[in-house]
């Protein structure tokens, strides 16, 4: 026997606090509702937290068992190891023991098995025929590095060339309450993965593949999200929200967005902030309406995302919540307690994007 034992003890207790760092880190961000696997705020969420909460709790058992039984083995090693004298007894080829422990971890496995896979089997049944106040529309999820856009189409059936999505927004998806929507997740360059914790499972966005994914929103409210696929530098920057509308104010949103932006005229208040948009940005942002330096329109008449698709469409970009792949609040407030927009913020990520989200790797 060696000298180790009583040393294990006292280094195992010396490092519980090492370990209750990162428990604690999980149990703050479990503390924001509006991302947190424990608090279902949707029907797919409500389905998986019924079957994560048991198993959990069946692991943690096993957990303090098998932790319980390792310590005490430690404690009885490191008193007998003064003794030279008392073998420890050996256990090998105890055919009952070895039968058991088997035998238990595999029944334990098979039945959370079956749970699990009647979960898999339920959440793949949902029926997400989108309510008929909303017609056909389709709405396609597309992640980006670093950031989401959301295309909605209101006439999906139409698979002519000049059918383009009716509505191209970003880093806000917004979706009426109440009903299921089933979303196309897809991707524009890497693999990403589309995850708001409180409302459904996972779903990848794989590039040249459209999967389903439908989410329900219970109540109105906000609710984040964060992309779960390593896709690059940013991957940890890469966050996202659902946005749910009460019904009646979701169509109010949805006729709102399709408006486009007039062209001012010198004089106007605001003229030269759009020439310079004009002149510096326009080459990978869109504003549905604006037409360019040489007289050509931006975007194809009644169509919004017919040019660049990598960047944000900033259309309607101040009825967003967040901005830079949902990294920033756009609004904070005055003295007063009135909402304004964090200029500040805002203008730091224009002058220096890479700065505050890392972009590329600088040698
Ligand atoms: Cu996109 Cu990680």
């Amino acid at each position: 026997m060696t000298s180790t034992s009583p040393h294990l003890v006292t280094r195992a207790l010396r490092r519980l606090p090492i370990a209750a760092g990162p428990a604690l880190l999980l149990l703050s961000a479990c503390a924001d509702e509006r991302q947190d696997i424990f608090t279902p705020q949707g029907d797919s969420a409500e389905k998986i937290n019924r079957l994560q909460v048991p198993v959990f709790g069946i692991a943690g058992l096993v957990g303090v068992l098998v932790l319980g039984g390792i310590l005490v083995l430690m404690r009885q090693g490191s008193r007998r190891h003064n003794d030279a004298e008392i073998d420890p007894v050996q256990l090998e080829g105890n055919f009952k023991l070895e039968i058991g422990w088997t035998i238990a971890p595999a029944v334990l496995l098979a039945v959370v098995a079956v749970f699990t896979v009647a979960t898999l089997l339920d959440l793949d049944d949902v029926d997400a025929a989108p309510p008929p106040e909303l017609g056909e529309m389709e709405i396609s999820v597309y992640g980006h590095q670093w950031w989401w856009s959301y295309e909605y189409e209101m006439n999906p059936s139409d698979t002519s060339p000049e059918n383009t999505p009716e509505i191209v927004t970003a880093n806000d998806l917004v979706i009426p309450a109440g009903v299921p929507i089933r979303l196309n997740i897809r991707s524009r360059d890497v693999i990403h993965s589309f995850w708001i914790p409180s409302l459904a499972g996972t779903r990848d966005a794989v590039p040249g593949r459209s999967h389903d994914l439908v989410i329900q929103a219970d109540e109105p409210g906000v609710y984040d999200g964060q992309c779960k696929e390593f896709c690059g530098l940013s991957h940890a920057n890469m966050k996202q929200r659902v946005v749910a509308l009460s019904m009646p104010e979701f169509q109010t949103w949805l006729e709102q967005q399709q408006e486009t932006q007039p062209l001012l005229e010198e004089g106007d208040v605001g003229y030269e902030g759009q020439q310079t948009f004009l002149a510096q940005c326009s080459t990978c942002h869109q504003i549905n309406g604006l037409e360019n330096a040489d007289g050509e329109p931006i975007v194809v008449e009644g169509g919004a995302a017919v040019v660049s698709r990598y960047a944000p469409n900033l259309t309607h970009l101040m009825t967003r919540g967040v901005f830079a792949g949902a990294l920033f609040d756009l609004w904070t407030t005055d003295e007063d307690g009135r909402p304004v927009v964090d200029r500040a913020q805002l203008e730091a990520w224009i002058r220096d994007p890479a700065a505050i989200k890392p972009m590329y790797d600088v040698v």
